[in-house]
């Protein structure tokens, strides 16, 4: 298996042109969501350095805490609760810049200070999961970022039946 191997000092476009084929490569073979969400955060943490990189699953009325890489965080989040909560009801990708002006954040981590939740679809285009991505940096996140693990997290849509 080929391992992550991004220079730091490559911006974020071109890290994220590296990785997509890393990504692509290292999920080829496998069918399990969880394993590739596994890979999939890991890959993330690791190249970006953000404070913390996870999934949720939606497990009936809630997200359930799935594969993450960072310090421990919340394990159940209801529909409709959060950043990752409305992301999920709402069915699109969310940014926030400053999670202190996000009515209803819910603080995991006391270092968070930007957040991105971007909803996975299942084959039946139902939302099955998201992926959230917390930052230490002040509004950290653009419309590069949602445009790119939008298609990073499309990978693993057809693992989810
Ligand atoms: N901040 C998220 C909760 C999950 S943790 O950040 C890992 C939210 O408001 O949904």
């Amino acid at each position: 298996m080929e391992r992550i191997d991004i220079p730091e000092t490559t911006d974020r476009v071109e890290r994220y042109s590296a990785l997509a084929p890393q990504v692509r490569e290292l999920l080829r073979e496998e069918r399990d969501p969880i394993a590739a969400m596994a890979n999939m955060a890991a890959a993330l943490h690791t190249t970006f350095g953000w404070l913390w990189v996870g999934f949720y699953r939606v497990m009936g009325a809630e997200l359930v805490l799935g594969p993450f890489q960072g310090p421990v965080a919340c394990s159940r989040i209801g529909h409709g609760k959060g950043v990752c909560g409305s992301a999920w009801a709402e069915e699109r990708i969310i940014m926030v810049p400053d999670v202190e002006k996000f009515p209803g954040h819910i603080a995991c981590n006391p270092h968070s200070r930007s957040e991105i939740v971007v909803p996975i679809r299942d084959r039946d285009g139902r939302i099955a999961a998201v992926l959230d991505i917390d930052s230490a940096v002040l509004d950290d996140f653009s419309e590069v970022d949602a445009h790119a693990l939008g298609r990073l997290c499309s990978l693993l849509e057809p693992l989810f039946e």
